[in-house]
């Protein structure tokens, strides 16, 4: 699978589960914590793939360097979000401002590594670079989501 593939099915799995987030009602607090607890796993991994193994190869060519730091900056943005939501309660006014900033934040980063990055990026590199970046995600991805359902056992 092509770097670009693998990326743009996660930015859509994410999506998915944020748009589901911003729809409970908050007297589903569990849903909410459930539904946010699988967010934050998905967004950690994905940001932790794309900053070790997509970005720094990225960052090395002139085409695609400042959008790349853009991209590590908003990667900031969207932790310290997740950060500051899992300190807050899943009911009440808090809550509800935090995830429509970290919906936001998320679909301005996905909008822009789609239309942006990934153009950029698809004229510096070669189909076979852009296959191989893809499997080590890939690869780096499972890895991770061993890691975490054995540390959540
Ligand atoms: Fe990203």
């Amino acid at each position: 699978m092509d770097a670009f593939t693998l990326l743009k099915n996660d930015h859509a799995e994410a999506a998915d589960v944020l748009q589901k987030l911003a729809a409970t009602d908050e007297d589903a607090a569990a849903e909410r914590q459930q539904l946010f607890n699988k967010l934050k796993t998905a967004l950690d991994i994905h940001a932790h793939i794309e900053e070790t193994i997509f970005y720094p190869v990225l960052k090395q060519e002139a085409e695609t360097r400042e959008i790349t730091l853009e991209a590590y900056d908003e990667h900031k943005e969207i932790k310290d979000l997740l950060k500051q939501l899992s300190g807050t309660e899943p009911t009440g006014n808090a809550w509800d401002n935090l995830v429509g900033d970290l919906k936001r934040t998320v679909e301005h980063h996905v909008k822009e590594e789609e239309t942006e990055m990934f153009p950029k990026a698809s004229a510096v590199f070669s189909q076979q670079q852009l296959e191989d970046l893809g499997t080590r995600m890939q690869q780096e991805k499972q890895r991770q989501q061993q890691q975490k359902a054995a540390s959540a056992r």
